[in-house]
């Protein structure tokens, strides 16, 4: 099998896209758009993502257990497309006019407007190909925003739901 066939293949996996957020040493907020982030266990209650190795975020959730996910929603697509970006120069500047509020237990920022915002802490890093699986266990959880829709990804484009 190819990369491609399996790229393409993988494509057709509809996804929910959130924001993978984490604060470094009270020094600057990091962001990672992923899709690969799925609930894992309710008792204790468990999520997952996948991080490609050397990433920024797997960098920075090497040493520091905190971080946060938000749900995007339908209209932060824009925030998405910009924390997808490789070779940033810093991050400072992609948060600088994206409104969010700090997690109160990890520090790290939590979207505003997200469907969804969970803190989590990392129980377990587990080695997968050129990715690594980073398992947390959820400290808090919320629904701040009740309207709109999910901002999902789909044969290598954003979409909505309908
Ligand atoms: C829709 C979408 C989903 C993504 N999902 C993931 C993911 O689940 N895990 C991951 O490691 N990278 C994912 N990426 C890529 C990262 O967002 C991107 O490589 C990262 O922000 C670049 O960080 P870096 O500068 O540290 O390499 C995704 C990108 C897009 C556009």
């Amino acid at each position: 099998m190819s990369e491609d066939e399996f790229r393409a293949a993988m494509s057709r996996l509809a996804g929910g896209v959130v924001l993978v957020t984490a604060r470094e040493d009270d020094l600057e907020d990091v962001g990672m758009t992923a899709t690969a982030f799925m609930s894992v266990s309710l008792d204790p209650p468990l999520v997952m993502v996948s991080l490609r190795n050397g990433s920024r975020m797997d960098d920075l959730l090497t040493d520091q257990p905190d971080w946060a996910v938000s749900v995007l929603s339908e209209s932060q697509r824009h925030i998405a497309g910009r924390f997808a970006m490789k070779g940033r120069i810093s991050d400072r500047l992609l948060f600088e006019d994206i409104p969010y509020a700090r997690g109160e237990v990890t520090d790290a920022p939590l979207v505003r407007g997200a469907l969804a915002v969970l803190e989590c802490r990392t129980e377990q890093r587990v080695p997968a190909g050129d990715h690594t699986l980073v398992i947390g266990r959820v400290l808090t959880a919320g629904v701040p925003s009740a309207e709109g829709g999910p901002l999902m990804y789909f044969r290598g484009r954003y979409r909505t739901l309908g």
